[in-house]
C-alpha cells in the first residue's frame, strides 16, 4: 500500500489527451474476443479493469496481442475456464450474461471488494430467461453452466447498463426476442457496438430488444473516458486556470456531469471532433467564477452515477449548501461511496454529512492537510486527491488503486510522480 502525498496547487493551466474510456474498452474487448474473425480496438485502455477483461478472454480461448494501445483480438469458440474478474463489476455481470447461453462451466470470482457486490441484480433476470447459475448467497463466486435460454421482457428495478447489458448479451444466444425496458436512461456503449457488429438489436420506446444473432468482428476506436475527464476539469473549476481535455467521448448517457457543471454556472466549451460511432469533442473548462451549489436528485443520478465523488469534491469550493439525493446506487460501488466519500472529504476539514441517500456538503469553507483512506477505491482516492490539491494538500493511502481506472492519474492531475 503506497501513500501519495498532493499538495496544493496554485493555478490549473494545462491541456491533457483524455484517457481512453474504461467501459467501452471492456465492452470491446469481451465482443472482440466473441466475435468471428479479428478485431482491432484502437486507443483501448491499458487499465486495471481491462486488463481483466483481457484475462478473462484469453482464459476462455481468445487470442488477444497488446501493441501499444491497440488491441488485435482474434475471437474463438469460448472454453469452460475459471475467470477472476478483479475488482470489475462490469466485467463480472457482461460475462456472466453473455457466457449464460454458451456450452461450457464457467467459474466466476473477483477481489475482495467485487466480492460483496450484489449479482443477483444480473442472476435473477438470467434465470428467468433458463440460466443455470449457482451463486454464493446473491454474490460471486459463481458458477455458470451453459443452458438454452429464452428471451424474456425486463423492466430494470434499477437503472444500471451492466444489468442491461448482461441481458443483451444473453440475449445473442436465446430462443425469441429479449426486451429490457428502462425508465431511467443508462450508458448505451453494448447497444452501440453490437448495432456496429451485426447484433439484431433495435429500439422499441424505451425498450431496447435483441435477437439471437451472429456478432461479427469490427474495428473500434474508443474515445476519450469522460469519467476520468471530470478530474482535471474539477481541479481546474476548484483551483483556476484553463484547462482542456481532448478527445473526450461525449455520449449523451454519459455527460450528465456537463449538464451539471453548466447549471451551476460553470465556464465549459466544447469543440466537436470527427468521431467514431460515437461523439467525441475536446472540452474546455476556465476556472475562477462563483459557482452556485450543485443539486443533484434521483432523476439524474444515472448519467452522473461515477462523478459523484468528484463533485462533492467540487461542492467543498463552492459557496453555499450542495445536495446529492437518491443516490442509493453508490452504496453498492467498489465501496459505499457515500460513506467512503463522507469520511475521505471530512478527513480533509471538509462540512460534508452523510444523508439516507445521498450527502451534503456546505462549502466554501477552508480546507485542511488530512489523510484519507480511499477504501480501495480509485475514484475516492482520485476525489479526495483534486480536493487536496485545490485545498491544502493530502496524503492518500492505498494511493495504487486508481490504476483500476486512471493509472497516469497522480501524475497527469496532481502533477507527482
Ligand atoms: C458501468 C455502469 C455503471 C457504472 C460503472 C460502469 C458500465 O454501473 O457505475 O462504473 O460499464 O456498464 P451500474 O450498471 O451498476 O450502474
Amino acid at each position: 500500500m503506497s501513500v501519495k502525498t498532493v499538495r496544493k496547487l496554485d493555478g490549473y493551466d494545462r491541456t491533457l489527451v483524455c484517457p481512453p474510456d474504461k467501459s467501452v474498452s471492456i465492452r470491446a474487448v469481451i465482443l472482440g474476443a466473441y466475435a468471428v474473425g479479428r478485431t482491432t480496438v484502437r486507443n483501448v485502455s491499458l487499465c486495471a479493469d481491462v486488463l481483466t477483461a483481457v484475462d478473462c478472454m484469453r482464459r476462455l480461448g481468445a487470442s488477444i496481442t497488446l501493441d501499444g494501445s491497440t488491441a488485435y483480438i482474434t475471437g474463438a469458440p469460448f472454453r469452460g475456464a475459471k475467470l477472476d474478474c478483479g475488482n470489475s463489476a462490469t466485467v463480472a455481470r457482461l460475462l456472466t450474461g453473455l457466457l449464460s447461453g454458451l456450452n461450457g462451466v464457467f467459474e466466476l470470482t473477483g477481489d475482495e471488494s467485487l466480492l460483496r457486490r450484489p449479482m443477483s441484480r444480473v442472476t435473477e433476470p438470467l434465470s428467468a430467461m433458463g440460466a443455470c447459475i449457482k451463486d454464493t448467497d446473491g454474490r460471486l463466486p459463481l458458477t455458470v453452466t451453459g443452458a438454452p435460454l429464452k428471451g424474456i421482457d425486463y423492466v430494470l428495478p434499477v437503472p444500471s447498463a451492466q444489468v442491461k447489458s448482461a441481458l443483451l448479451l444473453a440475449g445473442l444466444n436465446a430462443d425469441g426476442r429479449t426486451r429490457v425496458c428502462e425508465t431511467v436512461a443508462t450508458r448505451d456503449h453494448t447497444e452501440n457496438l453490437l448495432a456496429a457488429m451485426n447484433g439484431k438489436i433495435s429500439m422499441d420506446g424505451n425498450a431496447v430488444v435483441v435477437e439471437r444473432s451472429v456478432v461479427y468482428s469490427s474495428d473500434i476506436d474508443v474515445a476519450g473516458d469522460v469519467s476520468s475527464a471530470a478530474y482535471p476539469i474539477c481541479a481546474a473549476l476548484c483551483i483556476g486556470g484553463e484547462c482542456t481535455l481532448q478527445n473526450v467521448g461525449t455520449n449523451k448517457t454519459r455527460t450528465g456531469i456537463f449538464d451539471v457543471l453548466e447549471r451551476i454556472g460553470a465556464d465549459i466549451s466544447f469543440v466537436e471532433r470527427r468521431g467514431g460511432p460515437e461523439p467525441i469533442c475536446d472540452v474546455t473548462v476556465r476556472g475562477g467564477r462563483a459557482l452556485r451549489p450543485i443539486m443533484i436528485d434521483k432523476t439524474y443520478v444515472a448519467r452522473v452515477i461515477d462523478e459523484i465523488p468528484v463533485l462533492c469534491a467540487l461542492a467543498c469550493f463552492i459557496d453555499g449548501t450542495s445536495v446529492i439525493d437518491g443516490a442509493d446506487e453508490l452504496r453498492v460501488k467498489e465501496c459505499d461511496r457515500i460513506k467512503a466519500a463522507v469520511s475521505a472529504l471530512r478527513a480533509l476539514g471538509a462540512d460534508i454529512t452523510e444523508t439516507p441517500h445521498g450527502m451534503i456538503v456546505c462549502g466554501g469553507k477552508p480546507l485542511s492537510f488530512g489523510t484519507v483512506d480511499p477504501c480501495g477505491d480509485h475514484r475516492i482516492a482520485m476525489a479526495a486527491a483534486v480536493a487536496g490539491c485545490a485545498g491544502n494538500g493530502a496524503a492518500i493511502k492505498d494511493a495504487e488503486c486508481v490504476a483500476v481506472s486512471y493509472p497516469e492519474f497522480f501524475k497527469e492531475v496532481t502533477d507527482i510522480g
